[in-house]
């Protein structure tokens, strides 16, 4: 369960800063759906960076089960981001010379797992998003709505609590948008996962048990009553 407390986060830019969050207090718990939406530049990205232990707050507190991510060392930080936190991003972020399989096997590899292992796994996540025949081709051989199966593949592979999505269709055409939210639906229910979404896709959100809203860096949260 996440719980988050005052946080803020001001990034500098020469003489200028910004107040990208300005005092969120906010709980997930464990197992939740919550969908974000929200204006561009209004603090998205930056709350899924404080979730994902990518970046750290100005001030405030980032609790992951009793864990404050925002004061943990760095080496511990990156272990609890490697073990318990699964990324899915807009632009996929492949790496362009690695192949599918190769590319899901990178998330296994600060976990010190097994090359032969890591492969299977691999395998079995690629299988698990349907890309069990794609497992040898490289990211530029493949459409868009197959690099975000293999991005998937890799943010679970790892089998962690949270997976966090930074608008992971809007790079995508409509009916892939609708097959990788199925996917995504189904993740969160075979794996239990919390999971924490940006997305202006309004199917997905009208199934959200909770919506939050964020504007200039502040919260609010509503349950939906649609879901
Ligand atoms: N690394 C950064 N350095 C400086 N300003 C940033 C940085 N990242 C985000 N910002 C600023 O913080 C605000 C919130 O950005 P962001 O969280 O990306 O919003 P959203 O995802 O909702 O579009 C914006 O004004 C943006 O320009
Ligand atoms: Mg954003």
């Amino acid at each position: 369960m996440y719980e988050l407390t005052g946080v803020t986060k001001r990034y500098t830019r020469g003489k200028e800063t910004v107040l990208a969050l300005d005092g969120v207090d906010l709980t997930v718990p464990d197992g939740d759906r919550l969908v974000i939406q929200g204006p561009t530049g209004g603090g998205k990205s930056t709350l899924l960076q404080m979730l994902g232990g990518l970046d750290r707050p100005t001030s405030g507190e980032v609790v992951l089960d009793g864990t404050d991510m925002a004061r943990l060392p760095e080496a511990r930080l990156t272990r609890v981001r490697s073990e318990n936190i699964g990324f899915v991003f807009q632009s996929f972020n492949l790496i362009p010379t690695l192949t599918a399989q190769e590319n899901v096997e990178t998330a296994l590899v600060p976990l010190g797992i097994k090359a032969k292992d890591r492969r299977e796994r691999a395998a079995e996540a690629l299988k698990s998003v349907g890309l069990g025949e794609r497992l040898g081709h490289l990211p530029g051989e493949m459409s868009g709505g197959q690099q975000q199966r293999v991005a998937i593949a890799r943010a679970l592979v790892k089998q962690p609590k949270v997976l966090l999505a930074d608008e992971p269709t809007g790079n995508l055409d409509e009916s892939t948008r609708d097959e990788i939210m199925d996917v995504l639906e189904r993740m969160w229910k075979e794996h239990g996962l919390t999971f924490v979404m940006v997305t202006h896709d309004s199917t997905l959100a009208k199934k959200a048990p909770r919506l939050a809203t964020i504007r200039k860096g502040r919260i609010t949260v509503k349950d939906n009553p649609q879901a």
